[in-house]
Order: C-alpha cells, then structure tokens, then sequence
C-alpha cells in the first residue's frame, strides 16, 4: 500500500487538471452567450434541399422494375442530351451503358454517331487535333466551355454531394428563389450578383457560375407523352444521375434478395433436420 502522502499528492494532480478543464468550460460557455458568432451569408440564406421522391430512392429502389422508371430515365437521359450535354460530360458512363434504360443496340448507335460533341482525335502525323464521330463504347465526351466557372463531370454528382438527387433537383429549380429582405438588408452585398454568377440558395455559396439550364417548360419535347414543365424536366435529370452514379445498383438489389430468400429456406431446412434428428429422443 502506498503511503497515504503520494496518494494525496495524486489525488492533487488529477483535481487541478479537472479544475482547469471545468473553468476554461464555463468560461467559453460565457464568452459564447455573451458575443454570440456573427451570423454568416450562408446561415442566413442557404437551403437544404426540397424533398424528392424517386424510384430509386430506399432499401427497395429500383431503376428500371416498372415502365414508368424505366420511361423516367429515359425522360431524364434526354435532358441531358438536350440541355446538359452542351457543358457537361459523363467520363464513367458510354454510350452502350444505355441498353440499360431500354435502348437497343442499332438506337445506341444511331446515339452516339448523332451526338452534337464529338470526340477529339489526333492526327498521329501531323499532331493536329480534328474530331470523330462517337462509338457506342465512347464515354459521353468533355466539352469545351468559355464561359465563367468549369462544368463539372456528372457521373458521380449525385453521391458526392449531400441528398444528391434532391440537390440536383433543387439547383436546378432554385434560380427563383431570390434572397429575402430581411437578409437582403444584414448582407447588402447580395442585392447584385457578380457578373458571369447567379443567385441560388441551393448552392453551398450561394452564387454558382451555372447559367440557369431549365427555363421554362417544353424546352424539351418528351415522346412519351409527359409534360415536359421545368419540374418535371428537373425531377427526370436527376433520377437519370442517381442511375449514372450508380447503374449496379438493380444488380445489387436482386443479389440482396436472393442472398434473404436463401437465408430464409437455409433457416427452414435447419429447422426441417433438427425435428427430425430429435424425433423419438425421449426428454
Ligand atoms: C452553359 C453551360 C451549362 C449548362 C447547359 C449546364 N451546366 Fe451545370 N454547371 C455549369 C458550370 C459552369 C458549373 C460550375 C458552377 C460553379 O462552380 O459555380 C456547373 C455546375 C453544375 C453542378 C454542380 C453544382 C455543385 O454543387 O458544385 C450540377 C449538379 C450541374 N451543373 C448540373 C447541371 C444539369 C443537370 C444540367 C442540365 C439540366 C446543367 N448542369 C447544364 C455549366 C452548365
């Protein structure tokens, strides 16, 4: 046993480290009632994003089980086609991965050799750059963009941002949605964009150099005979981004289910033995 002296003496240590820690506590807690954190642009004006309700979404999602999920990313791969596809590219997604969505084989071609940008190809004398037709096993080409800020790539979008198809949804259909007054007046700065950006509240600061895509309805002409309003044009391209980001993912769901079912008659056939195996075994 220890002499009671040195277990005073550690008794000591550990109660003044205790008691520093306690008072440098309360007084943050103090310091931050009194000068409260200034609120910041992004408090004041950001949006999470609105709520949307795919398909794909859930334990259950699916891409293409039903008509209208497949019908819904073809909707969307034509947004794409039409709109997007001018700034955007699509480098871990080709051509062919569009059989998937129900196209065949000569449609994919006829796709890909329509396709407005085309892929650069290099003269291997000259070293000139021209350009070629797309090939079904092409990746849905880089453009070049001269205007403000760099289009990202968009086959991932939709996981590496937070709720990314509500996110691509909202920003898409956020360019309305102005700053309030009472947030006009603690940040003047906001009455006036800068030039080359645009005000959204879905984007995390606030002013994206994204010209607003969608502005209005029927900017595209759906063939299956759905309206195409700014909404639904908005919903459409965003389920056709979760399934660019993610097209195992009805591979992975029927693998799920058949691994539960097997589980499930494993368990039953175990069951079946064990009754057998003890049939006539007196307790
Ligand atoms: C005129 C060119 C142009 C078109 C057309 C366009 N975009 Fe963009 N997009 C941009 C630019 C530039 C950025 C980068 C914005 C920034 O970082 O400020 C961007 C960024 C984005 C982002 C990323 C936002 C973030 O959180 O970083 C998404 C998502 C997006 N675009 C989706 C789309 C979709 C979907 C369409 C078609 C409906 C589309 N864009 C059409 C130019 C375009």
């Amino acid at each position: 046993m220890l002499p009671l002296f040195i277990r005073s003496i550690k008794f000591l240590i550990g109660a003044t480290f205790v008691g520093v820690l306690a008072w440098a506590l309360l007084w943050t807690v103090v310091d931050t009632v009194q000068n409260p954190p200034a609120e910041t642009a992004e408090e004041a004006m950001h949006h999470h994003p609105k709520e949307l309700d795919l398909p794909s979404n859930g334990v259950f999602g699916h891409f293409t089980a039903t008509e209208e999920s497949t019908r819904q990313l073809q909707r969307g791969f034509l947004v794409y086609e039409k709109v997007c596809a001018s700034c955007h590219s699509l480098n871990l997604v080709s051509f062919r991965d569009l059989q998937q969505l129900g196209y065949n084989e000569a449609e994919v071609k006829k796709i890909a050799k329509d396709w407005a940008v085309k892929q650069p190809v290099q003269d291997p004398k000259a070293g000139t750059w021209g350009e070629r037709d797309n090939l079904p096993s092409d990746r849905f080409p880089k453009v070049y963009y001269p205007g403000t800020g760099t289009p990202p790539d968009l086959s991932l979008m939709t996981k590496a941002r937070h709720d990314g198809a509500a996110y691509v949804y909202s920003l898409l259909t956020g360019y309305d949605e102005k700053p309030s007054a009472e947030a006009l007046k603690k940040f003047p700065e906001f009455a006036k964009t800068p030039d080359g950006m645009h005000f959204n509240p879905y984007f995390a600061n606030l002013n994206i150099a994204m010209p607003p895509p969608l502005t209005g309805d029927d900017q595209v002409t759906y063939s299956d005979g759905t309206r195409a309003t700014k909404d639904q044009m908005a919903k459409d391209v965003a389920a056709f981004l979760v399934w660019t980001a993610e097209p195992t993912l009805q591979r992975r769901h029927s693998a799920g289910l058949a691994v539960v079912l097997f589980l499930l008659i494993a368990t039953g056939l175990a069951y079946g033995a064990y009754l057998t195996v003890w049939r006539g075994v007196k307790h």
